[in-house]
């Protein structure tokens, strides 16, 4: 028994360790008891992970929750389950699939049409470290959904978001960032070799840029947008990596790695904090470790690379030409009506 005690001890003296760092680390919980009664809340992803516990919160503050999910069945199944432990009927399943840009007009139309307001839009759903796979419209997969999906999402909501005003857009980034790099040549992996890893991260890149190129068209309306590493969160956002997919790592390795790392409950306090806090109230263009705010990576910072994702973005989701549309039918009703008061337009 004694040639046991040594490393018993010693791999209790981890595990203690681990959950001790784990528990200093994880930031706690959101420190506000703000309540949201009276307002509507859109969270993309909200079937599993931060998005749920995101959602189930809100719900429990009293707000309308708009659960934006891929799986109909995994979304109603848990809208069901928030209504009931929150008793807040007013949580709702709404299909939106961020790898289709019909199905995200067709969302945003939902919205535009059946809301009276959007108070809080959390761009919160992710895909990590998938293989090569292709959204409907031929983007890259984790570009297409972590970027351009919320992109669209976020600007056909922004009518809606800045008649709510003060309202707030929470981007669900990542540390790792920190290691992306914005490559405009080639950004959906057609012309070099894939690496699933640098997709991720160039995607989570974008997500920085993005909120600080928002932040910045937006001043002066009333709409705030930051950006949030959520720390390391036991989710399943790892489904495509090597941990969940041999039965000794799911089994044996996954299980010791949960208890390194913070439960969905806790990973969804930054985003509530950043939604809800009162402290918050006014704060744009930032970007959050936990619920600290941070300097993103220096690539992050650089407003040239976010004015220029954010115009190549506009192009590839047709945002461009959608513009291009109205501004065209603004100037023929313009003309239209010239001609009506000065006849010599008829000419
Ligand atoms: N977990 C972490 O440690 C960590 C760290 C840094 C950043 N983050 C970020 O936090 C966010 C939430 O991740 P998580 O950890 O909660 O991951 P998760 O448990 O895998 O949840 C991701 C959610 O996104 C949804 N989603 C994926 N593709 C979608 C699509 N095409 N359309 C609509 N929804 C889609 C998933 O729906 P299905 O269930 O149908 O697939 C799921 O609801 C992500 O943006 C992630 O990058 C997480």
């Amino acid at each position: 028994m004694s040639k046991y005690i040594v490393p018993l001890s010693f791999f209790g003296t981890v595990i203690g360790s681990a959950v001790l760092i784990r528990n200093h680390v994880s930031g706690g919980r959101c420190p506000s008891t703000a309540t949201i009664k009276g307002k509507t809340v859109v969270i993309t992803g909200a079937n599993t992970g931060i998005g749920k516990e995101t959602a189930r919160e809100l719900a429990k503050r009293g707000g309308r929750i708009i659960m934006g999910c891929r799986d109909m069945q995994k979304c109603e199944a848990t809208a069901k389950e928030i209504r009931g432990n929150t008793l807040n009927p007013h949580v709702y399943a709404c299909h939106l699939d961020l790898a289709s840009m019909k199905s995200i007009q067709e969302f945003a139309e939902k919205i535009n049409q059946e809301e009276k307001r959007v108070d809080i839009l959390i761009n919160n759903a992710g895909v990590m470290r998938c293989p090569a796979w292709k959204t409907e419209d031929g983007f890259d997969m984790q570009f297409g959904i972590n970027h351009l999906g919320h992109f669209l999402l976020t600007n056909l909501l922004l009518d809606k978001l800045k008649e709510s005003a003060p309202s707030r857009v929470i981007n669900l980034a990542s540390l790792a960032h920190i290691v992306g790099k914005m490559d405009f040549e080639d950004l959906n992996w057609e012309k070099k070799k894939f690496d699933t890893k640098q997709a991720y991260c160039q995607s989570k890149l974008a997500n920085v840029l993005f909120t600080r190129e928002l932040a910045k068209r937006l001043q002066g309306t009333g709409v705030a947008v930051n950006a949030v590493h959520p720390g390391v969160v036991a989710t399943e956002l790892g489904r495509h990596t090597g941990l969940h997919q041999s039965v000794f790592s799911s089994s044996v390795l996954s299980p010791f790695f949960s208890l390194l790392v913070k439960s969905p409950e806790l990973g969804a306090q930054p985003s509530i904090y950043l939604a809800v806090s009162e402290e918050m109230e006014g704060v744009t263009g930032r970007y959050y470790d936990v619920m600290t705010e941070k300097e993103p990576a220096p690539q992050a910072l650089d407003e040239e690379t976010a004015r220029r994702l954010w115009e190549v973005s506009s192009k590839l989701v047709g945002l461009e030409e959608e513009a291009k549309s109205v501004t065209s039918k603004t100037v023929a009703e313009g003309q239209n009506k010239a001609a009506q008061t000065d006849p010599a337009q008829t000419l």
